[in-house]
């Protein structure tokens, strides 16, 4: 087998990722293990230190993202080992009783880890909070959860009206709610969830669409009393429950596993075993896509840990078709668009995106710059006001790219890299650090490096 050429270059405060694909002879091959998911690794962190007694987290996300969060809560007086190795301890100051910091809580690049903690901030009475993040994070709209929020009575302050970080906020008790969100977000039901923790009475969230829902399941195994209704997608929560700290082994991330389903998928002669997957239903719309797509996977030893449904993916080349991606499956794939723009350029046919707005206000917005990038590539990619489309078997041709420190565009144009012609250059690479820390070297290992 031929292995590509697998460089990273320093490049001021950045790194270059330069990949040159051999001529010929290129395939995936392997078994491999991928890092704790990111959306339970924050949960179990926040979780952790709100609970009484210790909390053991197995398998958490070692990367820059779950590190924001943990950083936060240890200067809320939270003791947290150091995020270093397969057990991290977290010992809860129960229910109310984050400190008030002396510093800035700084949420860096995660979304999750300002959203989530500001239900709690905002529902501790007699507490002042501010928080901030990075470029990236403080152009991000907060309104979706400052607006809940301001219904339950907080206090909150921030620029552009309250709308964007840096945000002040003053704790108090709240009142309970019935928010009907207008976006299915998890990181909006998760905040307000958490609010409804230290609020008395019953707290309801009713979303358009199901997002992900770890906040439930792990608030429920944490002792917190949850109702679900999965016929109007709503959860209610009742205030001021115990919750006990957990032993929580943290499955590996779908959304990390998607850049090597695909890589499978779209290189010749490849097959890849992915092991240890979390595979939430809330989360699975990628396996769903491949297979309409026509992708070679199989679902194998199947099992449930701590809550969670896992499994381990084998995933074989195929070739793959068009298909169209909308309306209630976009939640459950939200983060995998981008690789699946990827797959989409290697498919024959027309792919169609829509009903995915959300992407414009990610890490970055992830359909404009995927767009832009892939085009650069040789691809035929269309951007629609809330989505893309892609007319399939252009092939691409390695060129210059940038992630736009979006962790999740720099890891794609990899994967997109792999099966272009000659050498791929990607800018700010590193940002893939964010949510898969060891993206490289699993790169190479797959690649035979
Ligand atoms: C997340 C929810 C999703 C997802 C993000 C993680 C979470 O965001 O895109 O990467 O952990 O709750 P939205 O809920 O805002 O769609």
């Amino acid at each position: 087998m031929s292995s590509p050429i697998i460089q990273l270059q320093p490049v001021e405060q950045h790194q270059d990722l330069i990949i040159t694909t051999p001529a010929s002879g290129l395939s995936l091959q392997g078994t491999i293990k991928i890092p704790g998911d990111k959306s339970i690794s924050h949960r179990s962190l926040m979780l952790g230190a709100i609970s009484e007694g210790e909390t053991i987290i197995h398998g958490l996300l070692l990367g820059e993202d779950p590190r924001s969060t943990a950083s936060c809560f240890q200067a809320m007086g939270v003791e947290i080992s150091e995020l270093n190795s397969d057990r991290v301890t977290v010992k809860g100051n129960g229910l109310g009783n984050l400190l008030e910091p002396t510093e800035v809580l700084n949420a860096g690049n995660s979304g999750t880890t300002l959203r989530l903690m500001l239900g709690l901030l905002a529902s501790h009475p007699d507490r002042f909070f501010t928080v901030t993040g990075d470029h990236s994070l403080c152009s991000r709209p907060m309104s979706r959860v400052v607006k809940p929020l301001q219904e339950m009575g907080a206090q909150i302050w921030g620029r552009k009206t309250n709308t964007l970080a840096p945000l002040a906020i003053q704790g108090q008790a709240l009142k309970p709610i019935h928010y009907h969100s207008p976006i299915a977000s998890a990181q909006v039901k998760s905040c307000i969830l958490l609010a409804g923790l230290m609020t008395e009475g019953l707290t309801k969230v009713t979303e358009p669409a199901l997002s992900r829902d770890h906040s439930e399941r792990m608030l429920q195994a944490f002792g917190a009393k949850i109702d679900v209704d999965p016929a109007t997608n709503s959860v209610s929560i009742m205030g001021h429950p115990t919750l006990k700290g957990q032993t929580v082994i943290v499955p590996g991330d779908i959304s990390s596993a998607a850049f090597w389903m695909i890589a499978a998928a779209i290189v010749p002669d490849s097959n890849l075993l992915i092991e240890n997957v979390g595979i939430n239903p809330t989360r699975t719309g990628i396996l769903e896509v491949m297979q309409a797509m026509g992708a070679d996977i199989t679902l194998e030893n199947e099992r449930i840990v701590t809550g969670e449904p896992v499994a381990d993916l084998r995933v074989k080349h195929s070739h793959l078709k068009a298909c169209t991606i909308e309306g209630d499956l976009i939640p459950r794939l939200i983060d995998e668009i981008p690789i699946i723009a990827v797959a989409a350029t290697f498919a024959q046919g027309t792919t169609i995106i829509k009903d995915a707005a959300e992407l414009r206000v990610k890490e970055s917005d992830r359909l404009a710059v995927m767009a832009s990038a892939l085009n650069k590539m040789g691809a035929n990619v269309t951007e629609l006001p809330d989505g893309l489309e892609i007319i399939g078997g252009t092939g691409l041709t390695g060129t210059e790219v940038d992630s736009y420190t979006d962790h999740r565009i720099a890891m794609s144009l990899a994967i997109a890299a792999l099966n272009a012609k000659h050498s791929t250059i990607i800018h700010r690479a590193e940002a893939a650090g964010i949510s898969y820390p060891t993206f490289v070297s699993t790169l190479k290992q797959v690649c035979g490096e």
